[in-house]
């Protein structure tokens, strides 16, 4: 056998060559049977990942011009060298007016794209792991100050590099009482920017390479604003009815999947309920009366979360809050298995993390901030379960070598 390690050829400088980071490999006891349900390999059409755990996207608010850099690198590096079966990156804006901060990732030019590849795509597959990126337009809630100083919910004037006057809704329907109102999209600017979620996509997976896309419809971005008849009041073919409403977030589906390849797995992250009492807010029933739909225009995996859409919303202490994984599991009962369903799960601990996907709550655990702490829960996940994974070289060398620090 050859002392010399192979190279990576998956990035233009030297690293070595890795396997399938976050795979199964063997319970400790060496008893051979299958894996946990966790560790089991999924099919997402085509797109094998090599665990059901996948990391939820979250903002990190860390770019100039929209663009990924070295901070990218090192954050994303360490999430996707941790082995998840599958990372989907923060929201990227599809437009500029779209961002909901100014410090945003942004995926609308091919120098952004480029940037998203140097920077995050390319050491995830250095790992073998399966990344895809989050396509977000955040409508009304576009402008925002990146909350890194702890100002949440404040809009950025024009003076600080903020677009106040430029905030586009399907109706003038302010999201809060900061007095900052949206200007009404027209039907020509609603197209135009279903046609850049396309735009976008193509650019995620040819420019950037990544394996999957998700069309951000969560936490009140702009196809959430569409679907609520709390922020919807228009009254063309975008306003009014169910379909009517529903028709932004399908129109979106359809134009992301002419735009990409057809192996190319959609998820879409849908607000499932608006949690307010209000008899206009979005509510689980319509979550699941879309269903049918969005298993019609070929969307894979429904990436379920609730809330964002309005600032009266209730909290968890409410009695009709669903949470994530009660509304996944409900997603799940209704889809007579024709979808997958991804939801966080808030678990820290890997037996618990197993139970959620036995009990048929979802197919998919995503994790969130959890990964901001610890960004080796999944390596802990598996001392939970017993289980040894396969793990970036530099780091598990030293469990494996005889006589060493073997678990
Ligand atoms: C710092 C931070 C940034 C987030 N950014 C996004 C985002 O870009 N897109 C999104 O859909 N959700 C975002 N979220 C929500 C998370 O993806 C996740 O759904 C939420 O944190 C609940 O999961 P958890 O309990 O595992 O943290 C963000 C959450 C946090 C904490």
């Amino acid at each position: 056998m050859s002392l010399k390690l192979q190279k990576s050829d998956r990035v233009p400088f030297w690293t070595p060559r890795q396997p399938k980071v976050g795979k199964f490999l063997r319970y400790f006891d060496g008893v051979d049977r299958d894996p946990p349900t966790l560790f089991q390999p999924l099919d997402i059409r085509g797109m094998t990942i090599s665990n059901r755990i996948g990391t939820s996207p979250m903002c990190t608010y860390s770019s100039e011009h929209f663009e990924a850099n070295k901070y990218h690198l090192v954050h994303y590096g360490s999430i996707s060298s941790s082995g998840p079966g599958l990372v989907i990156v923060e929201s990227s804006a599809i437009d500029p007016l779209g961002a909901s901060s100014p410090n945003d990732l942004g995926i609308y030019t091919e120098t952004q794209a480029a940037t998203h590849k140097e920077n995050i795509v390319d050491w995830a597959h250095v790992h073998n792991i399966k990344i895809g990126v989050q396509l977000g337009h955040a409508g009304r809630k576009a402008s925002l100050a990146a909350p890194l100083n702890g100002q949440l919910g404040v809009y950025v004037p024009k003076e600080e590099g903020g677009w106040p006057d430029d905030i586009m809704a399907p109706s003038a329907v302010p999201f809060d009482d900061s007095g900052v109102t949206p200007k009404e999209l027209t039907i020509d600017q609603t197209r135009k920017i279903i046609k850049q979620y396309g735009i976008s996509a193509k650019l995620a997976v040819e420019k950037a390479g990544y394996d999957f896309v998700e069309i951000h419809a969560g936490y009140g971005y702009l196809p959430c604003q569409f679907y609520t008849k709390t922020a919807n009041k228009r009254k063309d073919r975008y306003g009014g009815s169910f379909e009517n409403r529903t028709r932004f977030l399908l129109e979106t589906i359809d134009e992301v999947r002419s735009s990409i390849s057809n192996e190319v797995p959609i998820f879409v992250r849908l607000c499932a309920d608006e949690n307010v009492e209000d008899p206009e807010g979005w509510k689980m029933s319509d979550t699941l009366r879309l269903l049918p739909s969005l298993v019609e225009h070929g969307v894979d995996v429904i990436d379920v979360c609730s809330g964002g859409l309005n600032y009266k919303e209730y909290g968890w202490d409410h009695p009709n809050f669903l949470p994530p994984k009660e509304i996944a599991k409900q997603i799940k009962e209704h889809s007579d298995g024709k979808i997958l369903v991804a939801s966080t799960g808030g678990s820290q601990d890997g037996a618990i993390a197993n139970s959620f996907l036995n009990s048929g709550s979802m197919d998919i655990l995503l994790i969130g901030r959890i990964y901001l702490k610890n960004s080796g829960i999944v390596w802990q996940f598996a001392d939970d379960l017993g289980i040894h994974l396969e793990q970036a070289k530099q780091k598990a060398w030293i469990f494996d070598a005889e006589g060493y620090l073997k678990k």
